[in-house]
């Protein structure tokens, strides 16, 4: 018996964590038959096509386009899309991945459809409403079949939310699995060479939560900050789409530019995104899977948000939160350039097997389960 695995991929963070579980799936032709469908929630070169080349991911079998929209409007043109999708090609399980909002959309429509779905890196929980990665995630988690988990905190939240043991299982986490597969790889990206800065001669930033760069104060403070950190120590800024669209809206782009030892640059490539985290001195980020990523890297982060759904990273990485305190931001960022660095240890199973696990839970749940 072969299964019919249908692999959703939407948004930048997605690609790297589908890209394992597809990798591993084609280990065992005989057991899996995988099929590739890409939402078009992100759509850029920059956002998706990049990531398709450095990970080596198959072309897409399916690509819906949706493109960007508000929140109501993006979620439910996957939904329309994606059910005609999964009507025709009858797979025998979908899996998403995350928290974007195509994760939910597909989730949604596979459960009422009655076709089994996992969720990849499950249970994670920021308790912050006002994030829309939160609605995703509790929603997608509630309806799903198999929930895959990266940390000990997400099983707690899923039992604690009344989710059965036996659909939960532990298995590391799949973005490490990338990274693990690709940082040798990465080691000869020509980004720092381009940039003329060696290794942790800089600190490297991202910023792209709404709650950051939505308003023109938050995202102001920010710029303030980090206009104080690059007056003591280089700064390089890979700036999101997102934030470019509200840096022009809110005319603060000659203002980053007029700061001399900060680099702006195009959202990255995997691999060169990966260099440049790997050879900083520390990084600044608002973005969920870097603070995963910088914990493994052993390379100290401030995460400028109140609140993770990733909380090992605090517990056992390098991750500190600095909250949306911009003072608190330079303050532990001068607090790093002295010398003082926290020094974490890499969680339990981020050990770049975590598709591996996943595909021998399948193997046994529905394989078994099926030639009954
Ligand atoms: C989305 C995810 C977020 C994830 C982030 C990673 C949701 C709710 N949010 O946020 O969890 O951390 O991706 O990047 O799913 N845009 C482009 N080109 C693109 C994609 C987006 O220019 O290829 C611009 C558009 O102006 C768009 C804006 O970015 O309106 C926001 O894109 P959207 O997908 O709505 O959310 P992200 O902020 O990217």
């Amino acid at each position: 018996m072969k299964l019919k695995i249908l692999h959703v991929v939407g948004a930048r963070p997605n690609f790297m964590k589908i890209a394992p579980l597809i990798r591993q799936m084609d280990m065992h032709p005989d057991e899996f038959d995988s099929f590739l469908l890409h939402t078009g929630q992100h759509y850029d070169q920059t956002m998706s096509k990049l990531f398709f080349d450095d990970l080596n991911l198959p072309r897409p079998d399916v690509y819906l386009g949706v493109g960007s929209a508000s929140h109501g409007e993006q979620t439910g043109k996957i939904m329309i899309e994606f059910e005609k999708v999964l009507l025709r090609q009858k797979p025998d399980l979908v899996i998403v991945v995350g928290d974007v909002n195509s994760t939910i959309a597909c989730g949604l429509v596979a459960v009422k459809q009655n076709v089994r779905f996992a969720h990849v890196e499950a249970g994670l929980r920021s308790f912050d409403l006002t994030m829309p990665e939160e609605i995703n995630r509790m929603l997608t988690d509630r309806i799903a079949d198999f929930l895959f988990t990266t940390e000990p905190s997400a099983e707690e939240n899923l039992l604690r939310e009344g989710i059965v043991p036996g659909k939960i299982h532990f298995v590391g986490n799949v973005m490490i699995d990338s990274l693990e597969s690709h940082l040798e790889k990465a080691k000869t990206s020509r980004l720092l060479n381009k940039l003329g800065l060696g290794l942790q001669e800089y600190a490297a930033v991202t910023l792209h939560r709404p709650c950051n760069v939505d308003r023109r104060e938050d995202l102001s403070m920010i710029l303030d900050a980090l206009e104080e950190i690059q007056n003591v120590f280089p700064v390089v800024f890979p700036v999101h789409p997102r934030t470019q669209k509200r840096l022009s809206d809110f005319q603060l782009e000659k203002r980053l530019k007029s700061m001399p030892n900060l680099v702006t640059t195009a959202p990255l490539s995997y691999l060169d995104f990966l260099a440049l985290m790997a050879s900083a001195k520390f990084v600044l980020t608002d973005s969920g899977g870097i603070q995963e990523e910088t914990t493994v890297l052993g390379i100290p982060c401030l995460t400028i948000r109140e609140s993770t759904e990733r909380p090992i990273t605090v517990t056992q990485g390098t991750n500190i939160m600095v909250g949306c305190n911009p003072e608190r931001l330079v303050e532990e960022s001068k607090i790093i350039l002295s010398g003082v660095v926290k020094i974490g240890k890499r969680p339990d199973l981020w050990d770049g097997k975590a598709a591996e696990r996943i595909v021998e839970v399948l193997r046994r749940e529905i394989l078994n389960f099926k030639s009954d």
